[in-house]
């Protein structure tokens, strides 16, 4: 019998080299207390490792890459920290726009940008805009995002679609996530040595290969990028299948 060809599936490119890298972004917190710095120091940081690791996946030729810069669960986070993680966003956005798009870069936003105020949220929009036809990296940036909430949502536009029972298949669905139109991710790397997925991606990870580093966020960079894609093109993929 033939394998059934599921078009939604990431299947392995030839070069070894992962379409699709999720990264769960851990450890800045630590990083910081380690030596002594509040906490924001270690997110600062984090934006530079945010900046190596994009011009990684560009030179190694990943063409998707997402990034969870902050989830529905880090609005529990004590007021101040919020207000540095959304400044330390805005501030990336307005300093590195112009760049990432000269890189070719096309920025998408999931999650609910609006929590973060209009500021931000029509910055995001602007900066979509503005990218929406570059074609090297497509830049996906996870923000307020929740898995659960992300799958209940597409559950709710896909009724209000007006779908019919039948007409909802795998497929389908994937349409009404915020990540319609991506492929699937076939890497997720946790750095800090925590092994969760932490609601990222839950519908979109099903078949990823999953990559927990020992490191910790701010240290990441070109050389953690690229032993990441090693490890990755070590990995024999089946997607259920019978290895061939
Ligand atoms: C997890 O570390 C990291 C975050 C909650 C935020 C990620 C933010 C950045 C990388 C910087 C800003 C982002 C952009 C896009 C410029 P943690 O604070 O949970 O670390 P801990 O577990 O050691 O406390």
């Amino acid at each position: 019998m033939s394998e059934p060809v599921l078009s939604h599936v990431p299947r392995r490119d030839a070069s070894g080299v992962p379409r699709h890298v999720a990264i769960i972004m851990d450890g800045n917190g630590r990083w910081a207390k380690a030596r002594g710095l509040p906490r924001v120091a270690g997110h600062r940081e984090g934006a530079k490792a945010v900046r190596r690791t994009i011009q990684a996946a560009i030179d190694h030729g990943v063409q998707y890459l997402t990034l969870f810069a902050f989830s529905s669960e880090n609005w529990q986070r004590p007021a101040d920290e919020v207000a540095d993680l959304t400044f330390l966003m805005k501030h990336y956005l307005r300093n590195e726009l112009a760049e990432l798009h000269e890189k070719g870069v096309k920025l998408l936003v999931i999650g609910e940008r609006e929590r973060f105020g209009d500021t931000l949220s029509k910055e995001l929009d602007a900066a979509e805009r503005k990218t929406a036809n570059n074609a090297k990296l497509t830049l996906v940036m996870a923000i307020s995002y929740g898995g659960r909430a992300e799958i209940v949502a597409a559950a709710r536009r896909a009724m209000l679609a007006g779908m019919a029972p039948e007409e909802l298949t795998e497929q389908s669905f994937s349409g009404f996530l915020s990540t319609s139109g991506l492929p699937d991710p076939d890497l997720l790397i946790r750095t800090s040595g925590e092994q969760r997925v932490s609601n990222f991606l839950l519908w979109q990870i099903a078949y990823a290969e999953i990559l927990f580093t020992s490191g910790l966020w701010p240290d990441f960079g070109g050389a953690e990028f690229a032993a990441a894609l090693e490890n990755y093109a070590s990995r024999e993929r089946r997607f259920g299948a019978r290895p061939v």
